[in-house]
């Protein structure tokens, strides 16, 4: 509301109008410390908020609003930072509060003028937070929409990545099968003609060993690629109780010479329909990993192997207490060829889900910072016994 002694105090205040603008590009320039000349611009908003203050703002909002989007603008073109920005607006308007302090004008005026002022620069400081921060959101939604087509092109390089290298390891696999089987059947030949127990004999047994570990590696790379479905295996009881300990019996070797705890816990008269090499390789991919993990820790190592039943599913679980699974692999740690390992080759848990899918399962894991652990679960049509 106009009254007079408003009047009466803005009299006083348009007085001081030389010193209240001095003061105002001198607090500038202790806020916004740069060469560039600008007192002339800082001079010009400066008077622009003096009348627009003096104007009374009830009756005057829009132009508060005006001088807000203008010293917003002149922040952006400048690049001045919107904090700076608000405290130096707080400055200049504990300045004019203790102005109107000293003003010769009764108690009730100055309360008045001093509400009038905080009312103002409330305003102000609204009119400038406002069009920065749709700003910012506007820019904000542009960078993630920019994140979001990064993402996009990522996996899309890390598809075709993936597409390249199967195709490649398959073709590789392919080359490598056939003059394995060869080398194979000549060996065999060969071997045949030794009759006495020697040490040619010998040799013909690593050979032998060598030559199995090769067809095993070309296969597992063969099956990755092979979209072949379950129908066209024969399935057959498998169980899985006697699985897991012949696993765990290989492992016994490096459980033994690392110090690792295991700790199994079976459930009785468990057998599923599937194919008996392939579970075996699933078990193995999972216990392997679970090894290799806790040997990158230096004591302390524990695998536990679980068959749990949920329902009338059951659920293989591996889990050992090594260091977690690192979060940038979370998504991909299914995909062909992802590893972290030196001599890694990033298709354990690859072949281990297509497994499990095959047997139309699923795989999944968990990894807190204390265990981490694999889960496969055979669905209900898959489980023979009665397992009650
Ligand atoms: N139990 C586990 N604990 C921690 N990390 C794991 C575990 N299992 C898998 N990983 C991570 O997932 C990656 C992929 O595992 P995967 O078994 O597919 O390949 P790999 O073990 O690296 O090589 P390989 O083909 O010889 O098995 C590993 O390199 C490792 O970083
Ligand atoms: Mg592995």
């Amino acid at each position: 509301m106009k009254t007079d002694q408003n009047n009466e105090l803005n009299k006083y205040l348009l007085k001081e109008k030389i010193h209240i603008i001095d003061e105002v590009v001198r607090l500038f320039h202790q806020y916004f410390s740069w060469d560039e000349n600008t007192e002339e611009t800082v001079s010009v908003i400066a008077s622009d908020l003096l009348y627009c203050y003096l104007t009374d703002i009830s009756e005057g909002r829009h132009m508060v609003n005006d001088i807000g989007i203008k010293i917003g603008i002149f922040m952006r073109r400048k690049q001045l930072d919107i904090g700076n920005m608000l405290a130096y607006l707080g400055d200049i308007r504990i300045f004019l509060e203790n102005l109107v302090r000293h003003q010769p004008v009764g108690k009730l005026d100055q309360a008045e003028g001093i509400a009038k002022i905080n009312s103002f620069f409330i305003d102000v400081q609204t009119s400038i937070i406002l069009p920065a921060m749709e700003l910012l959101n506007e820019e904000l939604a542009n960078k993630s929409l920019e994140i979001r087509k990064k993402e996009e092109q990522l996996l899309r390089n890390e598809r075709e990545r993936v597409q390249v290298l199967s195709k490649l390891s398959n073709s590789f696999a392919h080359e490598i099968r056939n003059p394995l089987t060869s080398i194979k059947g000549f060996v065999q030949l060969l071997e045949s003609r030794i009759e006495k127990p020697c040490d040619e004999k010998m040799y013909f047994h690593y050979i032998n060993q060598e030559i199995e570990e090769l067809e095993d590696q070309v296969n597992q790379i063969l099956f990755l690629s092979n979209r072949k479905n379950h129908q066209d295996f024969k399935l057959k009881p498998v169980q899985l109780n006697g699985l897991i300990v012949n696993a765990l019996q290989t492992f016994q070797p490096v459980f033994y010479d690392h110090q690792v705890q295991v700790n199994v816990k079976l459930l009785r008269h468990t057998a599923i329909k599937g194919v008996e090499d392939q579970i075996k390789l699933a078990c193995y991919k999972l216990i392997q990993n679970a090894v290799d993990a806790l040997l990158t820790k230096e004591n302390n190592r524990k695998i536990e192997v679980e068959l749990k039943q949920h329902g009338n599913a059951v659920s293989l679980v591996v889990s050992n207490n090594g260091p977690p699974i690192p979060t940038v692999l979370k998504e991909s740690i299914f995909d062909p060829f992802v590893s972290t390992k030196e001599l890694g080759k990033g298709i354990g848990l690859a072949i281990t889900k297509q497994i499990i899918e095959k047997h139309q399962g699923t795989i999944q894991f968990i990894s807190d910072g204390y265990w981490t652990t694999f889960t496969l679960t055979f669905p209900e049509n898959k489980i023979i016994n009665d397992m009650s």
